[in-house]
């Protein structure tokens, strides 16, 4: 089959872990008789540099035009420095999300056996811990009404919901709760929030149709205690904007490395995939960022496309280079070289390429030459 990629590589450390995401792609393509195009598209800060919009009509229009977007990162430490400027990198995100209308980011958390030992927490607490969150992302107080007073002493967001907003991805979080384990639980505020007061109201409303799947409800603060206390008690997590941009980001240490999580962003028409990681500007360039979130990403979008076992082709890879510790210096475990990103590339798409461990040569494996003899 041929398929349209718009590919958004995006700032800092994006671009070069895209680029081994599009090889494993294209190793794809070769062992399953596809045809992966690539549309390159500009957004953030790199987009504002070329055309001074952070999200330049052209790349809405690839995007829209695509079967699935794949996207790097977004931002620049310029752009932090000086929270004064109007036009900033991760507005182009922001704005693509409600073009396509991308409402329910969904993010994964498993905790792999090879990083354990990178986790900051205990192996007993997390072994065994798969979450599937479920972020609303195109409404709430990332977008509303926002101003600061004339004289800069004052300023406000305003956080608002509609009771659609809530409903469309509660439905597709109870629908994958019933795949799994069976549980949701709803992550609010609605002890002092009026928006989370109707978060709860719909979700307990639209939770009678799903009879077989049990709803519980914690308060934010208390679900960030119970998440790094005992994390294997969560299957689905449900919640709105802001406190599931804070919810996801701790989640991601569970997993060992946050350079291993990749997340969708799901709209009824259009679907974008990108790692949970940032643009990590320490290393723009240097050929040392971990491309596995990117990599799964890839994977990620392929399960979405419906090719699950190219997808599974891409995880297997994955799990080896992690079995091999044919990994970037952020999780190099026992082995003194650790891998450049490109290196880490090539690895696996040559092992999707062959899918074969007798192929592997070990002796060079672990000085970083070819891996595949
Ligand atoms: C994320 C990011 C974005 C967000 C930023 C870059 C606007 O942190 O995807 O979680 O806050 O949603
Ligand atoms: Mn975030």
């Amino acid at each position: 089959m041929k398929y349209t990629i718009a590919v958004i590589p995006g700032d800092g450390i994006g671009p070069e872990v895209t680029n081994q995401a599009k090889k494993a792609l294209d190793a794809v393509a070769e062992v399953y008789d596809h045809i992966f195009l690539y549309k390159e598209a500009q957004m953030g800060a790199s987009a504002i540099e070329a055309s001074g919009n952070p999200l330049p009509e052209e790349t809405i229009e690839i995007c829209k035009k695509a079967d699935a977007i794949l996207f790097g990162a977004i931002g620049d430490p310029k752009y932090d420095k000086d929270p004064s400027l109007k036009i900033r990198p991760e507005q182009g995100l922001l704005q693509l999300r409600k073009e396509l209308d991308l409402f329910s980011n969904i993010n994964p958390v498993k905790a792999y056996d090879q990083l354990i030992k990178n986790s900051p927490l205990r192996r007993e607490i997390i072994k065994g811990t798969d979450i599937l969150i479920f972020r609303e992302i195109t409404a709430g107080i990332y977008f509303g009404k926002k101003e600061t007073s004339q004289d800069g002493k004052n300023a406000y967001d305003v956080c608002s919901y509609s009771v659609d907003e809530i409903s469309r991805i509660t439905h597709l979080a109870f629908k994958a709760a019933q795949g799994r384990k069976k549980k949701v639980t709803l992550i609010d505020k609605s002890n002092v929030l009026e928006t989370s007061r109707l978060w709860r109201k719909t979700v307990t409303e639209i939770s009678k149709e799903y009879k077989n799947v049990k709803l519980e409800y914690l308060y934010a603060d208390n679900a960030a205690m119970k998440l790094i206390l005992n994390p294997k008690k969560f299957d689905v997590i449900l919640t709105e904007n802001f406190i599931g941009d804070i919810i996801s980001d701790e989640a991601s240490v569970i997993s060992g490395s946050i350079g291993l999580l990749a997340s969708s962003s799901i709209g009824d028409q259009n679907a974008l995939f990108a790692p949970v990681h940032g643009t990590f500007p320490e290393a723009k360039g240097k050929d040392i960022a971990n491309p596995l979130a990117s990599i799964l990403s890839a994977a990620l979008m392929l399960e979405h496309l419906g090719l699950h076992e190219e997808a599974d082709a891409i995880e297997r890879a994955v799990e080896k280079s992690l079995d091999l510790n044919i990994t970037t210096e952020d999780i190099k475990g026992k082995n003194k070289y650790p891998a450049k990103t490109s290196k880490v590339g090539d690895f696996i798409a040559d092992y999707i390429l062959n899918q074969d461990d007798s192929n592997l040569n070990f002796i060079n494996i672990h000085v970083g030459q070819s891996t595949i003899i």
